[in-house]
């Protein structure tokens, strides 16, 4: 009796849990999980290959419909929200003008492009960086800390309140742990040499200066202190993501450029090679942008730190340029004998 009790429990949490938004809601955007397999660990999880964001404009417009669509809004026109020039001061959470959706595409609806659909259903989850079960919120915050080069949002503000019913959309009939196909960005297979910040900067000067401009500030919509932000990002100074960022590391940020950029391009259809993308990568993170406080107090599990996390403390026998630039395998392999970063 009792293992029959267990077995239907499994087979409940393989294939039951799903996040609703409302009984009602017509957006429903997965398949049900392929046929349970409860005796599979969810490490285990088949990956699925076919998914989409919801239909937002099939939301009703009661509490949660608004909620989601406010959720939206501020992640689309951040800097309108919570940025650095809005007119209310203790609303100035993000230190730059950028959108959430500047690095997470198409509203987080894209493939490898740093999606949302499936974050809501994957979180609490274990993150190295803090060598601790995350929830959703502190992971939002982590992009507010670090992307955004800000502080944290208030955990019972509106507007994270906001986010996560955005957030909690986009996960609408998912199921809860599923693998998603094209999480994250690209992952490319690193470079036997260095990224070379010199041949990025001609690959920058023939592809991507028509929009993030001549010295990387991007174009205004507006003009200085209106709050309206970019119509393209600036990708270097005052004004972009800090040295903390996942962007700020060159594997990331060649994987986001190599799948989206420049704009107008997926993964399916991509310009550049892996080369031309971890240089221009290279050369993009060669050049300054703020530093953010404390970063030796991130990863306190060392052996977690990845080897391209260009910021103390390093690996042994390796220098802060070679944890920059790569080659990475080097550090990899020193690694995976147990040399850890010092403390
Ligand atoms: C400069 C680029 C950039 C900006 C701007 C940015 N993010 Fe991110 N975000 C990333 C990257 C890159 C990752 C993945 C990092 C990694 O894999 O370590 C990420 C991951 C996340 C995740 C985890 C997704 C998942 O399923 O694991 C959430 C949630 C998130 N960001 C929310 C936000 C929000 C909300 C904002 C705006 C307030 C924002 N981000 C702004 C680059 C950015
Ligand atoms: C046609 C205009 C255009 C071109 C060309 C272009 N980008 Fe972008 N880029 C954008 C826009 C617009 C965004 C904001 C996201 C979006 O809306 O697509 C963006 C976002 C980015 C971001 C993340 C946001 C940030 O501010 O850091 C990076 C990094 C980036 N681009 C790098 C590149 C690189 C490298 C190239 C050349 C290989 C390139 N882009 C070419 C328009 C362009």
């Amino acid at each position: 009796m009792k293992h029959t009790h267990r077995l239907i429990m499994a087979l409940a949490v393989g294939a039951g849990l799903t996040v609703n938004a409302l009984a009602q809601s017509p957006a429903v955007v997965a398949a049900p999980a392929a046929a349970a397999t409860p005796a599979v660990p969810a490490a285990a999880a088949p990956v699925q290959k076919d998914w989409q964001a919801p239909d937002i404009s099939k939301l009703p417009d009661d509490k949660y419909g608004q909620s989601v669509r406010q959720g939206k809004a501020l992640m689309e026109e951040t800097y309108k929200h919570i940025g650095p020039e809005v007119k209310d001061v203790s609303k100035r959470y993000a230190g730059n003008n950028l959108g959430c959706v500047s690095c997470h595409m198409d509203a987080g609806g894209r493939k490898f492009g740093n999606p949302w659909v499936g974050t809501f259903v994957s979180f609490p989850q274990y993150r190295g960086r803090e060598d601790a079960v995350s929830t959703t919120e502190e992971r939002v915050n982590g992009c507010m800390e670090r992307s955004m080069n800000g502080k944290k949002l208030p955990l019972d503000s509106a507007e994270m309140k906001a986010i996560m019913s955005y957030l909690h959309f986009l996960s609408t009939g998912l199921p809860v742990g599923v693998k998603l196909e094209g999480g994250g960005t690209l992952k490319l297979k690193a470079l036997a040499r260095a990224a070379d910040p010199v041949a990025g900067k001609q690959v920058y000067a023939s592809t991507c200066v028509a929009c993030h401009g001549e010295n990387g500030q991007g174009v205004r919509r507006g003009k200085a202190g209106d709050a309206n932000g970019y119509q393209f990002p600036p990708l270097w100074g005052a004004d972009s993501y800090n040295d903390g960022a996942g962007m700020a590391r060159i594997t990331l940020a060649a994987g986001f450029i190599k799948g989206n950029m420049p704009s107008g391009i997926t993964h399916l259809n991509a310009v550049l090679t892996d080369e031309q993308a971890f240089d221009v990568a290279a050369f993009i993170n060669s050049q300054p942008r703020p530093v953010k406080a404390n970063t030796v107090a991130d990863f306190p599990a060392r052996k977690n730190k990845p080897v391209d996390a260009a910021f103390p403390p390093y690996t042994p026998g390796f220098s802060a340029e070679q944890h920059k630039y790569g080659p990475w395998q080097p550090i990899q392999a020193a690694r995976e004998k147990g040399v850890s970063p010092a403390k």
